[in-house]
């Protein structure tokens, strides 16, 4: 039976869950949910004894208040495919419930802030810091599923971890894509049919990147190129396309095979903006 909790219910309910020692595995979302958010859900079934699935559209993440307005919401066709995987607990709050009071608190990530999103979204990583807090002292959970699709999110909640203590272990899952290479994220259901078909154009650069570094070719040119490429397509307004260690995300400005490396890319497609990362060394 599916149970939708509330938090003063929730509280309740987690305290009978660990009074009989049972491992909890959270998977904190924004609905909208798509394989990408069930892989996530699929690995913490294996791991843990109960799965907790947040749904809340956090507004404090958004620097865009049309792109929060717009987020997709597809709460019955969610709460079904929850029940396929088998999902008891169900946590959606309401914004009041969440933020009872606006916080005073912010949290700032240091020079992850300047970098890729972090300088594209001023303030988004202290709006995911302070609800990923609020939801982990809320739920409790031994681990924590997020996905490697958004890589600097991940970067940041290793910091929270680490920084403020929390006794979590941190799972990160692999990213989920479409027949063509598109990473899943709610916001492509918002792409129109000829904006779907150029937003492949964000896996296609990283995929052509990826081999032309392992070839032997300059990320200059590499980087030049692709920059090209993104202009070439009308519907694409490309904000970075770097070279960066997948933890520090110190930025390369020359590929080194001896050191970790992702590819990072945000882009606009019309008025979608869409992230995306690809390990070249891991
Ligand atoms: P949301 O975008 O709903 O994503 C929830 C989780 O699903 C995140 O950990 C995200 O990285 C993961 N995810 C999204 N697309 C994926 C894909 N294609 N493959 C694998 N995993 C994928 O990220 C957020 O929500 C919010 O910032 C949140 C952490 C819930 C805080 O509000």
């Amino acid at each position: 039976m599916i149970q939708l909790f509330q938090q003063s219910d929730w509280q309740k309910n987690w305290l009978e869950a660990v009074k009989s020692e049972k491992i909890i595995g959270f998977v904190p979302t924004m609905g909208a949910l798509h394989e990408g958010h069930l892989d996530l859900i699929r690995a913490s079934n294996k791991q843990s004894d109960i799965t907790v699935v947040s749904i809340f559209v956090n507004p404090t993440q958004f620097n865009n208040s049309e792109d929060y307005l717009n987020y997709p919401d597809t709460l019955n066709e969610d709460l079904e495919r929850l029940r396929q995987e088998k999902v008891n607990f169900i946590y959606i709050p309401s914004a009041k419930e969440i933020y009872k009071e606006s916080p005073l608190l912010s949290i700032s990530f240091g020079h992850l802030e300047s970098i890729l999103e972090g300088a594209f979204r001023p303030g988004h990583f202290n709006g995911v810091g302070i609800v990923v807090s609020k939801l982990f002292n809320l739920i409790r959970p031994h681990y924590a599923f997020f996905g490697q699709k958004d890589l600097q999110q991940v970067g940041i909640i290793k910091k929270l971890i680490t920084d403020l203590s929390f006794n979590i272990k941190l799972v990160v899952v692999p990213t989920r894509r479409e027949s063509d290479g598109l990473a899943m994220s709610s916001r492509n259901l918002r792409l129109s049919p000829q904006e779907r078909e150029s937003a492949a154009l964000l896996f296609h650069c990283l995929s052509n990147a990826k081999k032309e570094l392992i070839a032997g070719k300059s990320w200059f040119e590499i980087h030049n190129k692709t920059l090209d490429d993104f202009k070439k397509n009308p519907l694409a307004r490309l904000e970075y396309f770097n070279l960066v260690h997948p933890e520090s995300f110190e930025c390369y400005q020359e590929f080194d095979a001896s050191q970790k490396s992702s590819i990072c890319v945000a882009c606009y497609i019309g008025n979608i903006r869409l992230i995306d990362n690809l390990p070249i060394i891991s």
